[in-house]
């Protein structure tokens, strides 16, 4: 999963909603899916807190500090929220997502500004908690929800799927029961939870009837997905695959992220047999030592890792891995990490996250005898970065000189330029000639940055210039 920040588009109306997201991809669906529910009661979404009648935070509690943070902005908020009541206009202040979640009514004690708490299991409840807010009382909505939220939620309005682009996210699985020692998921999340088929499949014949092209799936362990097939059997995520591969006019599919428990037979084959499933695959492995691999709770070896990848690669040979890694985790020792450093190099990944272990509130893993020195955590930190971002570096330069499909996402940054991404989810920076926005153009590679990719048309012209 990604990390950063994130702002909801600007509208004009008379209430306006400011949604800044913290963390993941599956806030992200998130904070749409609360615009969309405050949509119906008449809040149109802006891009600024200055001029907001509502600032909602939806914030993440997966590493340091984010409590912290949280914290902070609400006092700037707070102090935004006074200036405009001088001025005669008010300014309600909700916080939803994880840290919501872990705080509860905490929260309102710590920063009483704080109108309402809600949490990721609840959003389907906002429109009461606005309500009830607004009347005075200081809403706290972080039981987890027994009714299925996604049931009540406002379905998607074509014109807010087009405005928000032809790549779109679903959400299809919420929750974790891995329990990872040093994960506040399950705790943040809830239980693994699963959606409907015919659910999934209404909103992605949405998304795709108002121009969607690519759909990626999302999930806290989204292989985990299960449900009750259209054939009344049991099906996995490679068999929702198969079947969301059938909507006509969806070009690409993609999931995440994954635990390599998860990875059944089905998904492997999928790779193998879905064009439209994209070559790439999110697939943490968190550290490269057995035992540190135990005391995480992570229920498999290095070498099941190396073996899971071998099968993948052998069902899709050009699939760009990726992965999230911990360092530092109590109890590491030098070998350890050397352990995490050959298993890299065995693999070989396209892209990846990683972290120093921070100790988080309530998981096992904060209790545990070993913390490792926050000096030696940067160092190997270091290293591993070093190494990783070295691995990034070869899989960009191998794809200079080859065709790739890129899906025309947006304009680029410069004008004449479109900016799409390659089945491997590199950014691809394109002349505006290959294509419009939606189009799926070829375009040969001419040259790799760190991070992008520019196809080879737009190198000539910068020659040429
Ligand atoms: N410390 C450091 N990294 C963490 N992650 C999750 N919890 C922690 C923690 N306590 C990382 C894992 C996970 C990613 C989303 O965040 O690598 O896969
Ligand atoms: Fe956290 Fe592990 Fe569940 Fe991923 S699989 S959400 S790391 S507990």
């Amino acid at each position: 999963m990604s990390d950063g920040e994130t702002t909801s588009n600007s509208g004009d109306g008379q209430r306006k909603v400011f949604v800044k997201t913290y963390g993941c991809q599956m806030n992200v669906y998130d904070s749409q899916r609360m615009a969309d529910a405050l949509a119906r009661d008449g809040f149109v979404e802006t891009d600024a807190p200055d001029n907001a009648d509502m600032v909602l935070l939806n914030t993440c509690h997966i590493r340091e500090k984010a409590a912290e943070k949280v914290y902070s902005e609400i006092g700037r908020l707070r102090q935004l929220r006074d200036r405009r009541r001088k001025g005669g206009a008010d300014m309600m202040i909700g916080v939803a997502g994880c840290v919501a979640q872990a705080e509860g009514r905490e929260m309102i004690a710590r920063a009483p500004a704080v109108d309402f708490v809600i949490g990721p299991t609840t959003y389907h409840r906002l429109p009461d908690v606005v309500a009830r807010a607004r009347g005075g009382e200081k809403v706290v909505e972080t039981e987890f929800a027994v009714e299925d939220k996604f049931e009540h939620l406002p379905r998607q309005q074509a014109r807010r799927v087009q405005r928000r682009g032809v790549a779109a996210f679903l959400t299809v699985q919420e929750g974790c029961d891995k329990f990872c020692t040093f994960c506040v998921v399950p705790y943040t999340r809830g239980a693994e939870v699963s959606r409907p088929v015919a659910q999934i499949v209404e909103e992605a014949r949405r998304l795709v009837g108002a121009g969607v092209r690519e759909i990626t799936l999302l999930g806290q362990n989204v292989n985990a997905w299960h449900g009750e097939g259209a054939d009344g059997r049991s099906w996995g995520l490679g068999e929702l695959l198969h079947e969301l591969a059938g909507i006509e006019g969806l070009a690409r599919l993609r999931y995440t992220t994954s635990h390599p428990r998860d990875m059944d037979d089905a998904l492997i084959a999928a790779h193998r047999d879905l064009d439209v499933l994209m070559p790439y695959l999110h697939l943490p492995v968190q550290a490269g030592s057995d035992r540190v691999l135990k005391a995480m709770n992570r229920r498999h070896t290095a070498d099941d890792y190396r073996r899971l990848v071998d099968r993948i690669r052998a069902a899709r040979p050009d699939i760009a891995l990726s992965g999230d890694f911990i360092v530092g985790f109590p109890g590491e020792t030098d070998d350890d990490f050397e352990d995490t450093m050959r298993l890299v190099r065995d693999v070989t990944y396209a892209q990846a996250f990683s972290f120093k272990y921070s100790p988080r509130p309530a998981t096992p893993g904060a209790d545990m005898a070993g913390h490792v020195d926050e000096q030696v955590k940067s160092e190997r930190l270091a290293r591993l970065q070093a190494l990783l971002a070295e691995q990034q570096a070869g899989f960009m330069q191998q794809l200079v000189g080859k065709e790739v499909s890129v899906l025309l996402e947006k304009p680029g940054r410069e004008p004449g330029q479109l900016v799409g991404r390659s089945p491997f989810l590199q950014p691809v920076i394109c002349d505006e000639t290959v294509g419009k926005i939606g189009d799926i153009a070829t375009v040969r590679i001419g040259r790799a940055s760190a991070n992008s990719l520019i196809s080879e048309p737009m190198q000539r012209r910068r020659h040429a210039a």
